[in-house]
């Protein structure tokens, strides 16, 4: 496992300096806003969507990870932008994000609503400017990225989160559905979207997608469990905001023995998935330290 932890550092170390200087502080009478939106970028954050992107990238090209390091910025901005928006008073109300004040606790409402669209638009202006890898490429994952984030994907599974507030007797199905528009989704696009980039054919894109469900549904389950059973400091987020906002989760659904067995036998499915590639070493321990993440 120390592997893990050390190829994603290495991911982290890649991504940082490049998250910084794509969104570089301004000295302009707008700064507040490159303030507010680094504020949230910089100095925290797992990186498990940039890692995945240029890891599935390296495997489906076989070129350095860098050549996706562009792609792997823009995933992680829209990332951030969702964590914003979803802390927000209107949303979940959360005062706590990646162990400080949440944006708009830190600066105020409106700055934080425009810090996650400014992140939003920088992602799409930082892809589209992508000119070394080919147009056609570059284009198809753009697009891919633009679908799962929207109504199609982790916007539609959050307005989707928020209309089963106070609904204790939603079905299992439409739990489903939910947690793989809001949480599945970005991980397709960081599993897919690196094999589109690289130009990979569909067998592996399939494979990439099928990982990426059963990861995504796998890593819900177990941000719910860590919302009651975790550790404030560890996780950088209070615990308690689902049962705080009413909300129905795997947890509230199934309770939390049977939400450990679900994460293990998907995180099984994930590994199978990888038989589609060559040197999964790194994703299938990755996989297995997710299932076990306290952070
Ligand atoms: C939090 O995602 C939101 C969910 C989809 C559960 P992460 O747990 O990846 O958050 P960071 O980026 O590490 O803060
Ligand atoms: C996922 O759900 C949030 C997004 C899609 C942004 P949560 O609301 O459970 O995420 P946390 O627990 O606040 O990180
Ligand atoms: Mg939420
Ligand atoms: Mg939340
Ligand atoms: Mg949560």
């Amino acid at each position: 496992m120390n592997t893990v932890k050390e190829k994603l550092h290495t991911y982290t170390t890649i991504v940082e300096p490049a998250l910084s200087q794509l969104f570089p502080a301004e000295n302009c009478r707008q700064a507040r806003i490159f303030d507010a939106a680094r504020y949230s970028l910089l100095d925290g954050g797992k990186r498990l969507r940039p890692a995945l992107f240029m890891e599935f990238y390296t495997l489906c090209s076989h070129a350095a990870p860098e050549q996706a390091l562009r792609f792997a910025c823009a995933l992680e901005m829209i990332h951030t932008y969702s964590l914003i928006h979803d802390d927000l008073p209107c949303m979940d109300d959360d005062d706590f994000r990646r162990g400080r004040p949440s944006n708009h606790k830190a600066f105020d409402e409106a700055t934080a609503v425009l810090a996650g669209d400014a992140l939003l638009n920088r992602a799409f202006e930082i892809m589209m400017q992508e000119d070394v890898l080919p147009p056609q490429q570059v284009l198809q994952a753009a697009a891919y990225l633009g679908r799962c984030s929207g109504v199609y994907g982790m916007i539609g599974g959050q307005v989707i989160d928020l209309a089963l507030e106070q609904q204790p007797d939603t079905d299992a199905e439409t739990l489903r559905r939910m947690v793989d528009l809001k949480t599945g989704a970005l991980l397709r696009a960081a599993c897919v979207g690196g094999c589109i980039l690289a130009g990979a054919d569909v067998r592996q894109q399939e494979a990439a997608e099928a990982y990426a469900d059963a990861v995504g549904l796998a890593f819900q389950i177990q941000d719910d469990i860590l919302d009651v059973v975790g550790d404030t400091a560890l996780l950088g987020k209070q615990t308690g905001s689902d049962a705080n906002n009413q909300k129905t989760t795997f947890v509230s659904l199934y309770g939390i023995e049977e939400c450990r067995q679900m994460v293990q036998q998907l995180t099984q499915q994930a590994i199978v998935a990888l038989d589609a590639f060559e040197n999964t070493d790194f994703l299938r321990d990755l996989a297995l330290w997710l299932a076990q993440r306290d952070h």
